[in-house]
């Protein structure tokens, strides 16, 4: 998404600062705001982070990996454990529903504006080598717009393509192209999305 704003409209966003300050806060919440807060620390680096929902709150295991986080919202249940020497990186306008999970030995990397379904399990591992067998740890990448489904599993050394939907249960082992639908075990695409038409409006401002 081109995200530069027009030439003379810096000032004018500036001055809106406060009004989108207040809308947000009326929309999310001071709590999910504050809750953010304290998560943030957590974090190699973040944006404004929105903290949903009841207590069970979510939790950042970081063994020594790298967590970035732009602007998302956690709902309760998440978990990211980040391993030594790994990273973690999720992109602006993302969340992460109730019980999802990220586990990286290696790299996790997620888009701009997903939505990652109730009890998905991202890994970049088996966590455990096959007997007689190694450890392996390949990146996992979901580009932006993706849509994951409930109780989903994306596997290590797995590409989702931007703009796919995977479905709920799906368990993903193999690269999904871009603007697929994926469903089942193993996911398998079963129809491509119509690309949209490019407008002729100009590029969108983000909100704060
Ligand atoms: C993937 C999904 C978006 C597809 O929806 P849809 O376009 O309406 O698909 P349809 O219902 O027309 O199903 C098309 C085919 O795929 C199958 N299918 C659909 N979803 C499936 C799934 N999750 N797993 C396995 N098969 C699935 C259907 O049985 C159907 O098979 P058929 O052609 O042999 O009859 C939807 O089924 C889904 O899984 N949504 C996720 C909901 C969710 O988890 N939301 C997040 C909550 S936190």
């Amino acid at each position: 998404m081109n995200r530069s704003i027009p030439a003379g409209g810096g000032l004018a966003l500036r001055r809106d600062v406060p009004r989108r300050v207040v809308a947000r806060l009326r929309r999310y919440g001071l709590r999910a705001h504050v809750l953010g807060l304290l998560l943030r620390r957590r974090l190699a680096g973040s944006g404004l982070i929105l903290v949903m929902g009841g207590w069970h709150l979510p939790e950042i295991d970081d063994r020594g990996g790298r967590i970035n986080v732009g602007s998302c919202a956690f709902y309760p249940g998440v978990r990211i454990e980040c391993w030594k020497g790994a990273s973690i990186r999720i992109g602006d306008g993302t969340f992460l529903n109730r019980n999802t999970e990220v586990v990286s030995l290696g790299s996790v990397t997620i888009g701009r504006d997903c939505k990652i379904g109730r009890d998905v399990i991202v890994m970049d591992s088996d966590q455990h080598e096959l007997p007689g067998g190694r450890l392996v740890i390949a990146p996992v990448v979901i580009e932006d717009r993706v849509w994951i489904g409930a109780r989903a599993m994306v596997l290590k050394g797995v590409r989702i393509g931007h703009d796919s939907v995977i479905g709920a249960g799906a368990i993903v082992t193999k690269n999904v192209p871009p603007f697929s639908v994926a469903v089942g075990q193993p996911a398998k695409v079963i129809r491509t999305i119509e690309r949209p038409q490019p407008t002729a409006r100009g590029p969108r401002l983000e909100a704060v």
